[in-house]
């Protein structure tokens, strides 16, 4: 995707918490409201028309788990509505996979929790991998990688998120809904150590935070 074509989040529109309702839970572990679920939602409509015009046929949509199950969710939703309202019908079939990526080396690799024989299903299928975000870029450049050996018809990539971060190696996904700041951010989906995906607005996570839900031996 051109960068022209998705929302550039900058530090400047970040809301209050005060203006929205958060979790009393997690009030204090965080800074500022970073998108609102309401603006995801609208920019995820968004971007299942635009996947659906650009569909040469049926789909086998790719959830990346955990992470990306709020955005495969309501993206799904968004595709099987257009149809309703008289949109192109794409026939989707939904998959789910885990991805551990190791890094060390730098071309590394991935472990997928699909088995090779249950990959060799993607052979000739046209594949959209489903992701919340793209930080570094090294797991996904990986992971199309790896589903490549399986000799899918054509793999595209949605991600509601890209980060800007320095240490991107240049990786742009076929659709992305924001780019957003050099921070770290939780909800909708996202997590930190297992919190705050039980948060609907993607917010930015506190220095309190941080600290109540490291991991601690
Ligand atoms: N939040 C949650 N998960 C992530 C992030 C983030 O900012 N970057 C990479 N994985
Ligand atoms: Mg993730």
């Amino acid at each position: 995707m051109d960068p022209k074509q998705w929302i550039d989040v900058t530090t400047e529109v970040q809301y209050s918490l005060d203006h929205f309702v958060i979790p009393d839970h997690y009030e204090k572990a965080l800074t500022s409201v970073l998108i609102p679920h309401g603006v995801i939602m609208d920019r995820v409509e968004k971007l299942a028309k635009l996947i659906v015009q650009e569909a040469k046929g049926p789909l086998v949509v790719c959830c990346v788990l955990k992470g990306g199950h709020q955005f495969f969710a309501d993206l799904i939703n968004y595709i099987k509505k257009n149809v309703t309202r008289g949109g192109k019908s794409v026939p989707l079939s939904l998959e789910f996979i885990k991805v551990k990526s190791y890094s060390g080396t730098e071309s590394g690799t991935v472990k997928l929790s699909l088995t090779d024989e249950e990959c060799k299903e993607f052979a000739g299928k046209n594949i959209l991998i489903v992701e919340d975000i793209i930080d570094t870029g090294k797991t996904m450049v990986q992971l199309l990688q790896k589903l490549k050996q399986f000799e899918p018809e054509s793999v595209k990539v949605a991600s509601l998120l890209i980060k800007k971060t320095p240490v991107s190696n240049g990786y742009i996904p076929d659709y992305v809904g924001f780019a957003i700041p050099n921070a770290f951010v939780v909800g909708y989906a996202l997590d930190y150590n297992e919190y705050f995906r039980d948060l609907d607005h993607i917010c930015v996570i506190s220095e309190y935070g941080k600290d109540k839900y490291a991991i601690k031996n």
